[in-house]
């Protein structure tokens, strides 16, 4: 069994554990982290959603990676794996305790010198930002889901990804009659992003739902 904080809700039981078997053993840092997470239930990607996202700066040759809530820095992680030494990820959370935490990490994995980090709210960062990334990955808190997506487009390179985490939303976006502000904020989100002109996108059903926008 592999159990962790970041399992499914889309593939749960059996085949959610078949996912997760199939996954090469991490490094001592990432296990160290997903190890953290879990005892102190900080909401990480996890490892399966971890290698997608690595599978994906692989395949674009990205770069350049702006991500919008780090936590721990288990998703930055493996975005600097990806990027290889000359590429820049950055690093962005409200909390300077995370971003410590971080720090430390990214040290012990040998990837600082491809991290920037920023603490502070990750919105008005990217905002700020006059270059335009390969990938900019969002996995901040979900009722800021839609303003992120206005500040994106500008900031994307063409052919780059804009990814974003938990569009699922534990399966609550089929709920007949959402209540929830994050539900409602999610689904609106989502309808505005597979409407858009500027993105072909698909949301890939593996764990809490990954949407993948790649801009046209
Ligand atoms: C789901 S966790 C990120 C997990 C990380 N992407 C990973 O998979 O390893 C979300 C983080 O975003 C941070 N956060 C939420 N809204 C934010 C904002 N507007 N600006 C900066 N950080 C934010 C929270 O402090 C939290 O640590």
């Amino acid at each position: 069994m592999h159990a962790g904080p970041w399992h499914s809700s889309a593939t749960a039981g059996p085949v959610d554990d078949y996912l997760y078997s199939m996954l090469p053993k991490r490094d001592d840092v990432l296990a160290e982290m997903e190890d953290y997470a879990s005892k102190h239930n900080v909401p990480i990607v996890g490892p399966a959603v971890a290698r997608v996202l690595q599978q994906l700066a692989l395949m674009i040759n990205a770069q350049s990676v702006f991500e919008l809530g780090s936590a721990i820095g288990y998703s930055t992680v493996w975005w600097a794996q990806a990027v290889g030494e000359k590429g820049r990820v950055v690093y962005t959370d409200g909390d300077p305790k995370n971003a410590t935490r971080a720090r430390s990490y990214f040290d012990r994995a040998g990837v600082s010198k491809r991290i920037t980090i920023h603490t502070g709210d990750a919105l008005e960062f990217l905002s700020e930002q006059k270059q335009q990334f390969d990938i900019i990955f969002n996995d901040v808190d979900k009722e800021d889901y839609p303003r992120v997506l206005r500040l994106v487009s500008p900031r994307l390179r063409k052919g780059g990804l804009f990814i974003t985490d938990n569009v699922l939303w534990s399966g609550r976006v089929a709920e007949k009659n959402p209540k929830q502000a994050e539900t409602k904020a999610i689904l609106e989100f989502n309808r505005q992003l597979y409407n858009s002109q500027e993105f072909f996108t698909t949301i890939l059903p593996i764990r809490d739902g990954l949407a993948v926008a790649w801009k046209k």
